[in-house]
């Protein structure tokens, strides 16, 4: 898919409409903000752009506006709100296509930034071009905010972008266990701990070879999720809801622990505070499988590196 990371900074400085979404139902309401926008605007006569803006803002609110042409012009009309924003890095797509297939294409945006180790921040908006006759030729620029790289160098992903990238495909989720973790599966004996564990491919492959296995995820879905994986597998294994940064006050203790992916979403204090949990349920001469990006991976995509010293 044809995707830009923007680093350098877009300030938008619009006119338009607000209100609150409610059941995901963002086309009907921003129709209707756009009609309402363009009836206040068209009534005044103010001149603008004529770009519909589409701004998809915290707390299910969205804003529909246009660039005016003299901004200063005065008096707007009441009913116009000014929005002021900058996106200070952000990505930016072409959609090529019907309005009805937008949709869609958010949904592939969002896996592809996910992939990526992208982090979502706000707002994002879609900018259209101007009419046009044919819906297969009709052109919307998609721009998603996103985190800034300082930030995702030294703050935990936290629970709220999991949640949201659960809501659709994550990029890990391959229906398999990793294959690194496959690699390395004849070296490990006896219990293990699968931190992060997700929808439990990777815990359930292990339960397969008779391991006695515990899972842990601090979000509900995918625990489930595994959970009935086991029972429709006939597999038995553990899933419990649980931050694994608070493994520093479990009981349980065991021969390995498996780390898929989790080590490399948190901050540095957060990493700390972690590997002490995990020293504390790893029994003496117990070992730790940890798969992450390292520094010797190309390219700065996916979250932070991990030093590569030994195996
Ligand atoms: C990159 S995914 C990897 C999932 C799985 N291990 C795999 O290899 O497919 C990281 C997982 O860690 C979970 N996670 C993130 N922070 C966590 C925390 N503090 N405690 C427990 N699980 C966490 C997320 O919900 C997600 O399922």
């Amino acid at each position: 898919m044809n995707i830009e990371i923007i680093e350098k900074p877009i300030l938008f400085h619009l006119h338009g409409i607000s209100g609150v979404v409610e059941n995901e139902r963002y086309g009907e309401v921003g129709v209707n903000l756009m009609n309402e926008m363009w009836r206040v605007v068209k009534g005044a006569k103010i001149p603008t752009t004529g770009i519909n803006h589409w701004a998809y803002l915290p707390d299910n609110k969205m804003f529909v506006g246009v660039e005016l042409r003299s901004p200063q012009q005065a008096p707007l009309p009441g009913q116009l709100e000014p929005l002021e924003f900058e996106l200070q890095r952000y990505m930016k797509h072409l959609h090529v296509g019907p309005y009805q297939t937008l949709p869609q294409k958010w949904k592939d945006l969002k896996a592809e930034l996910a992939l990526r180790g992208e982090v979502i921040g706000s707002p994002s908006l879609e900018v259209y071009g101007h009419h046009c006759d044919d819906p297969a030729k009709a052109e919307t620029t998609i721009l998603i905010g996103l985190q800034v790289k300082a930030e995702k160098s030294t703050t935990t992903i936290g629970r709220n972008t999991f949640e949201s990238i659960y809501a659709d495909q994550p990029a890990w989720e391959i229906g398999r266990p990793q294959k690194a973790i496959l690699d390395v599966a004849d070296r490990i004996t006896g219990s293990i701990l699968d931190s992060g564990c997700g929808t439990g491919e990777n815990a359930l492959y292990f339960a397969s070879r008779s391991h006695r296995v515990a899972g842990i995820d601090f979000l509900a879905e995918p625990i489930n999720l595994a959970k009935r994986k086991a029972a429709e597998r006939g597999l038995t294994a553990t899933f419990l809801v649980k931050d694994a940064l608070t493994l520093k006050d479990w009981t349980e203790r065991f021969e390995n622990v498996i780390d898929s992916g989790l080590f490399h979403v948190f901050g540095d204090d957060d990493r700390r505070r972690y590997v002490e949990g995990l020293a504390s349920v790893l029994k003496p001469g117990a070992r730790l499988f940890l798969l992450c990006f390292s520094d010797s991976e190309p390219g700065d995509q996916g979250p932070r590196r991990g030093e590569a010293q030994g195996d």
